[in-house]
């Protein structure tokens, strides 16, 4: 109660006047700044996000979509502030154009808690969100062991101008380090599947041999895959992906086309518990990893189940 009063005294301090008080007939505003709704990961992500905050009835989350548009994440940014929301979530594309206008907010003194990619530097109040150098290393440490140390990987990149496209390559160069792993293609697919096919099409077309496709995500997995498919080699080619969505990526390694995937946990339900302390004037920690595991035929059934399907 005391660090509410000390919280409210110092948003007061700053000259922000609040959008909510945190009761039923006038809840505390959340505003979600996501990235872009076209992959299935991140209508998860809102899902999760939804079905967290609706277990209160004293906050409300306004969403806005920046249909992978960094210009247009930034407005959706300064409208937030503008609109002077209690809580402000960003999921953000890229990290340099979104870095300014996430300062911008958190030195006005709303709280912001950052989702899965990251901004450069420190001005936010909590990240929330997977270890992406992590995934891509065990990713990396997995494929040497399934490769016995050696062969040809195409690796089919996230946006690298966003923080896990960096970390998942980074990661992963890391876990293959000291063996006799070649990678003669690599292309940034910006985390779509219809560019996965399209680098996948043209690194068919360059290698006689291909053991194995590292995607940064599952999507670009499967636009790998189908590109294999169609040219009649996805039975000599191991895909490997990263998300795993019980209806995508876990499907997919127990319909036998991806050997793996690493589970990327949204973090939406751990965001909305988090902007509920910060309102509430309890302290939170700078960063709050969640899990991450490796799913493939031999576990996926178990996976399956505890996702409910
Ligand atoms: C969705 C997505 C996921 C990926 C995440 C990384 O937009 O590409 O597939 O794991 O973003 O931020």
């Amino acid at each position: 109660m005391r660090s509410a009063v000390v919280l409210l005294l110092s948003l007061m301090v700053a000259g922000i006047a609040l959008a909510g008080s945190g009761t039923k007939e006038d809840p505390w505003v959340i505003g979600m700044s996501q990235c872009n709704l076209g992959e299935p990961w991140r209508v998860q992500m809102n899902a999760d996000i939804k079905r967290a905050a609706a277990a209160h009835d004293n906050i409300r989350v306004d969403f806005k979509d920046a249909q992978n548009d960094s210009l247009r994440q930034r407005t959706h940014v300064e409208e937030f502030v503008a609109q002077k929301v209690d809580c402000l979530l960003v999921s953000p594309l890229e990290a340099a154009p979104l870095t300014p206008p996430v300062r911008a907010a958190f030195k006005t003194g709303i709280p912001v808690v950052v989702l899965d990619r990251k901004v450069i530097g420190q001005d936010y109040t909590c990240f929330v969100g997977a270890d992406n150098k992590l995934i891509g290393e065990m990713a990396g440490k997995w494929i040497a062991q399934r490769l016995g140390g050696k062969g040809t990987v195409v690796e089919l990149k996230g946006l690298m101008t966003s923080t896990p496209g960096q970390d998942r390559n980074s990661g992963f160069r890391k876990g293959i380090e000291g063996t006799e792993i070649k990678i003669p293609f690599e292309a940034d697919g910006k985390w779509l599947e219809p560019n996965g096919r399209k680098e996948m099409e043209s690194a068919l077309s360059r290698l006689p041999k291909i053991d194995l496709v590292y995607a940064h995500n599952d999507p670009m997995a499967h636009g790998a895959y189908l590109a294999a498919q169609a040219s009649g080699r996805a039975k000599e080619i191991l895909f490997v992906g990263i998300d795993a969505l019980p209806h995508e990526g876990m499907m997919y390694v127990k319909q036998g086309v991806l050997a793996a995937t690493f589970l990327y946990p949204t973090g939406g339900a751990e965001a909305i518990e988090t902007a509920l302390k910060i309102l509430k004037g309890e302290q939170v920690p700078k960063e709050i990893t969640l899990e991450t595991v490796g799913i493939t035929a031999e576990n996926v059934d178990e996976w399956l189940k505890k996702a409910g399907n």
